[in-house]
């Protein structure tokens, strides 16, 4: 066989969009992954563009991989830099073989033959082919049911590299996740930019099907246990979601909301569709129907325009929800967004200090709340084995857990009583 040595940048549907590739390539190609870079005969960088530094570290990297990779192994830059940047690449580095955009994925095997292929187009759609069956857990199953978005918020690429919205048919979806837990998935992850609005738009003639509807009847799923999903859009949430989310006892209590920004002026310039008190209208939908739930946040600081007290309310939102994770950004202006040519930018040092303010506030937010796990219990599904035997998993809440044990536990649940805190993982002992 032949080895493939692939680097996965970005989000989720990026990790997914990985496994397609290593599937495809296992089937029709004859590859097997390897860790050893100088061991592959293929090297692929699966690409993130939400943000300028991972794109401008692309090329340094790609330098160092032409070095030591054997003489006649290939290197396909592949994600939503590709899709954005295109032949740009190949003429940056000229030793690329070939460039595969995000909404292009199942055409690996093609460009792979062709050389210097570039396969971009942002408007082709794979949203029925069966790509063949790669999984790097057995535990929990990671499952796309969209691609691309149709929204278009100001700083955004990724409607420019993953295009327009596109949702999977409904029994395909059933289909791909009976077949994980047939294999032993007792969890699935639903993957798409906007999960809430499932079934805006499917290829060809179907019935309209929404995302509570494919909740409901991915429940039906005998042996599948637990359900969760990322991204949904706080404008999407409507009631009937949330009574959903909190009713139906498959699915893991704890939400992504992406926040964005607390200041309803800054959430105008962003297109977001909501405002400050839409958001937190919904955090009080969600608290009221589903008291335990654990909610986490995007925020991005420094959006241009953003005034000191645009940023007052961020912060606001943040001490008034008290979310339960952040992933925290200063703004980075991206190509072909509208974003990119505002001229009211934030200084650098002032995004800086904005950054880690939230930060701060948040971290002493997260020990208080770490402080009151002490001595829970909690249903911990294991996944992980780590270092000095011991076996990691998640709470319903998406909390991290860890205990002693062997991997006796993986594809397990037991009730863990918390017996230390750390800022990122809990550790305790089983109780039953
Ligand atoms: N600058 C900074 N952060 C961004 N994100 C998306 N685009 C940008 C940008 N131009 C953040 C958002 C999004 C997360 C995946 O990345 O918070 O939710
Ligand atoms: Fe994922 Fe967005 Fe990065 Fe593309 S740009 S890999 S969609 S986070």
């Amino acid at each position: 066989m032949k080895k493939l040595f692939i680097e996965t940048l970005g989000c989720a549907m990026n990790s997914r969009d990985s496994e397609h590739i290593i599937a495809q390539l296992r089937e029709k190609d004859n590859y097997e992954t390897t860790d050893d870079l100088k061991d592959a005969d293929l090297i692929l960088i699966n690409t993130c563009s939400v943000r300028e530094k991972p794109v401008s570290k692309l090329f340094s990297e790609l330098g160092i991989f032409n070095k030591k990779k054997k003489v006649d192994a290939k290197i396909g830059v592949c994600g939503c830099t590709a899709s954005h940047l295109g032949d740009e690449i190949i003429k940056r580095a000229p030793y690329v073989n070939f460039v595969l955009g995000a909404r292009n994925v199942s055409k690996i095997s093609e460009v792979l033959h062709k050389d210097k292929a570039v396969e971009v187009d942002i408007n082709y759609d794979e949203s029925e082919f069966a790509f063949d069956d790669f999984r790097t857990s057995t535990y929990k199953a990671f499952i796309n049911i969209s691609m691309g978005c149709d929204k278009s918020c100001t700083y955004c690429i990724v409607p420019k590299t993953r295009g327009d919205e596109i949702s999977i048919p409904i029994d395909l979806i059933i289909r791909e996740a009976s077949r994980a837990v047939d294999g032993g998935a007792k969890e699935i992850f639903l993957l798409g930019q906007n999960v809430n609005n499932y079934g805006r738009r499917f290829s060809g003639d179907r019935e309209k099907v929404n995302f509570t509807k494919l909740l409901q009847e991915l429940s039906k799923i005998k042996e599948l246990q637990r359900i969760r999903f990322t991204s949904p859009h706080p404008f999407h949430m409507d009631d009937e979601f949330i009574e959903e989310f909190a009713k139906n006892p498959k699915i893991c209590k704890s939400m992504h909301m992406p926040l964005q920004s607390g200041s309803t002026k800054v959430l105008k310039d962003m297109k977001r569709g909501y405002s400050k008190e839409w958001f937190l209208n919904r955090v009080k939908k969600l608290r009221q129907e589903c008291p335990d739930v654990s909610i986490s946040t995007d925020v991005i600081v420094a959006f241009p325009g953003e005034s000191d007290e645009d940023f007052e309310d961020t912060l606001d939102v943040i001490n008034q929800v008290r979310f339960n994770q952040i992933f925290s950004f200063k703004y980075s202006p991206r190509p072909q967004t509208q974003a990119e040519h505002f001229t009211n930018t934030v200084d650098a040092d002032i995004a800086s200090t904005r950054l880690t303010r939230l930060q701060n506030i948040h971290t002493d937010i997260l020990d208080e709340i770490n402080a009151t796990s002490l001595g829970k219990t909690y249903r911990v599904y294991f996944e992980n084995l780590i270092q000095d035997y011991y076996v990691s998993g998640r709470s319903d809440e998406n909390i991290v857990i860890k205990v002693k044990g062997s991997d006796e536990l993986l594809g397990e649940f037991r009730d863990v009583k918390i017996t230390s805190i750390g800022r990122t993982i809990l550790t305790g002992e089983i109780v039953a």
